[in-house]
């Protein structure tokens, strides 16, 4: 059986967690590897609506095994929340594992993402201040504590006191702020570590044994590529790669395992934060897609910027994760609009480009060059079987296949499960 990557290939929220939901029906184990508390993946299924920011979308899936992976940046008090909900509400997480090499979100994290947002003024980079970024700077910086470091009190404590005191001069001296106390941050952890105990071990053997057994496994990704460091919009970022390249770095899975990669676009574009975005709509169509679709940030509450599918982004985005399909999310929601534009290219300098530029002075002053279709004006929620569909969004959808020369495996026309019409196999 093989291997699928479920990446988000715009700004994040395109609805990846109702995609592996769906897939994880069949899949063995499904892994998230990228991100931390910073994702709020929504499900919707026969438990209820969930909002997921840790564990895999797939812990609905009786028989599979959800891991978060090596990748993952790992706040244990929002995990240990999100287990306790799960569990009251009658879902089994006996079956969730945690990498013992992920990283942990330190408080010292949390408070040094709002300090230096805050350093930034103007150029903050509109954060979701759960301490993502100092936690991938920290593991970079080999400062970083890991899962399994909670195993062994002794050395954790040896690690913890050298780091903290580190720590406590940036936030004393650099910031003005109080100290963080050893005591406290130990006690505290020793008791998460105790708690998540018998689900932290080494998780990448789990994968080869799925595969080695024929099983389907998931990569479930977190954000979306134009949040990328490398590829999206830097410095307006995130810090951790959510491209399906990210998904073997942050499972301990080779890269010739993977069989299908699958891109999840929102029918329209989102973000949320800062950053350019070529399509942003400031109008009233704009407010018209926000409010309609309930476009505010699972994480944070923020209200998203809305626009125009950008096809120059999509195709970039393709290009670097090598989609092999798509997944369409959200198409319903352009059902009350009349006319529907697609971003086919840029003006930038009196010249027509179409590639994402990497510079970010130059993405800003790109402007959309738009292919205007006709909307369908019907409801299409309803809808399970493609040439259901009224004629204008097949049009609709097969431009975009065109665009991005990825066929469609998925549309989403709703948040539940069954609410999806199966175009093209994925395998
Ligand atoms: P951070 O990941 O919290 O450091 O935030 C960096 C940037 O990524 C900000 O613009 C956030 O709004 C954005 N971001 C992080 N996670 C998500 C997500 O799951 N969906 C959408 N945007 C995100």
């Amino acid at each position: 059986m093989p291997v699928i990557a479920v990446i988000g290939a715009q700004w994040g929220d395109e609805g990846k967690g109702k995609i592996v939901d769906l897939l994880a029906q069949e899949a063995k184990i499904i892994v998230r590897f990228s991100g931390g508390d910073n994702a709020g993946h929504t499900v919707v299924n026969p438990y209820g609506e969930f909002k997921l920011h840790l564990v895999p979308s797939g812990i609905f899936s009786p028989q599979a095994i959800c891991v978060i992976g090596n990748g993952v940046a790992v706040n244990p008090s929002v995990l240990i929340g999100e287990i306790d909900e799960l569990n009251q509400r009658g879902v089994d997480t006996t079956r969730l594992f945690i990498s013992d090499r992920a990283h942990l979100i330190m408080p010292y994290h949390i408070l040094l993402d709002g300090l230096e947002e805050k350093l930034r003024g103007g150029k903050a980079i509109g954060t979701t201040r759960k301490g993502i970024g100092p936690t991938y700077t920290d593991k970079a910086a080999r400062l970083g504590i890991r899962s399994g470091d909670l195993l062994d009190k002794e050395a954790f404590l040896e690690r913890l006191h050298f780091i903290l005191d580190y720590k406590n001069i940036i936030l004393t001296k650099v910031y003005g702020v109080s100290p963080l106390s050893l005591d406290e941050v130990y006690s505290q952890y020793c008791q998460y570590g105790e708690r998540l105990a018998p689900h932290i071990r080494e998780t990448s053997m789990m994968l080869e044994e799925a595969l080695n057994r024929d099983e389907l496994v998931l990569l479930e990704g977190a954000q979306g590529t134009l949040l990328d460091p490398d590829f999206g919009t830097y410095p307006y970022t995130t810090s951790s790669s959510p491209l399906a390249g990210g998904s073997c770095l942050g499972s301990g899975l080779s890269p010739i395992r993977i069989n299908r990669i699958v891109g999840v676009f929102k029918a329209y574009c989102t973000r949320v934060g800062g950053g350019p975005m070529p399509t942003e709509l400031k109008d009233e169509t704009g407010s018209l897609i926000r409010e309609h679709a309930h476009e505010y940030g699972t994480t944070t509450g923020r209200p998203r910027r809305c626009g125009w599918f950008d096809a120059v982004a999509a195709r970039f985005s393709t290009r670097i994760n090598g989609f092999t399909g798509m997944a369409i999310t959200r198409l319903d929601i352009l059902d009350i609009l009349p006319r529907l534009k697609i971003c086919v290219g840029y003006k930038l300098d009196g010249q027509t480009i179409d590639y994402f530029p990497a510079n970010l002075a130059t993405v800003e002053k790109c402007q959309p060059i738009y292919e205007e279709l006709s909307g369908w004006q019907a409801p299409t929620s309803h809808i399970r079987q493609y040439e259901q569909l009224p004629l204008e969004a097949r049009q609709y959808v097969a431009r975009l296949e065109e665009l991005t020369s990825c066929p469609a495996n998925l549309i989403s026309v709703g948040a539940q499960r069954e609410q999806t019409i199966r175009k093209t196999p994925i395998l």
